[in-house]
């Protein structure tokens, strides 16, 4: 009886996760998010909210997680009589989509209008600023777009200084702003 050899072969063991291994994990997540990704982001999964800052829609940051560009916050805010007031650093830019209004940037008022650009600029310690829309009939809308890295790269830190009347008038009601 021809004896029956038997090789074993041994399985191939996973390496042992090291903070090292989950960085070549997380590169190739994101390589591969940046390849194959989701290029759209739909108005109806960007919930528009009403939050300390006023009435946002985010696109990306902090909501959708599987498209490419998960650097960029992207968002649009809706204005019907003032945001609230923050500062943070600048660096970022908002294309104003609909209506008239104008931004109080470091106490200095700065108009604009459906189809400009406004710039935030970069100051050693960030810039405080508040949005208002003059027409009372429609609301204004503008979409900004910042890039978390360079936010990241110039130490910003959000700190609020003024909550937007909807949301202070929601609060004192006892109602939950959304
Ligand atoms: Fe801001």
């Amino acid at each position: 009886m021809a004896e029956i050899e038997r090789t074993r072969v041994r399985e191939k063991e996973s390496p042992a996760v090291t903070s090292y291994e989950l960085a070549l994990r997380q590169d190739r997540e994101t390589a591969e998010r940046n390849m194959t990704g989701r290029v759209v982001c739909r108005q109806d999964d960007c919930p528009q909210m009403l939050t300390r800052q006023g009435r946002l829609r985010t696109y990306l940051g902090h909501t959708i997680k599987d498209t490419p560009l998960q650097d960029w916050v992207v968002f649009t805010h809706e204005i019907r009589t003032a945001s609230g007031k923050h500062r943070h650093q600048g660096g970022l830019v908002i294309y104003v989509i609909d209506g008239d209004g104008y931004s109080v940037v470091d106490g200095e008022r700065i108009d604009w209008s459906k189809g400009d650009l406004v710039l935030l600029p970069l100051r050693e310690k960030g810039v405080e600023h508040q949005h208002f829309n003059v027409n009372p009939e429609k609301p204004a809308l503008w979409m900004a777009f910042i890039r978390r890295s360079l936010q990241d790269y110039v130490a910003s830190e959000m700190t609020q200084t003024e909550v937007s009347p909807e949301y202070k008038a929601a609060e004192e009601s006892g109602r939950t702003p959304a």
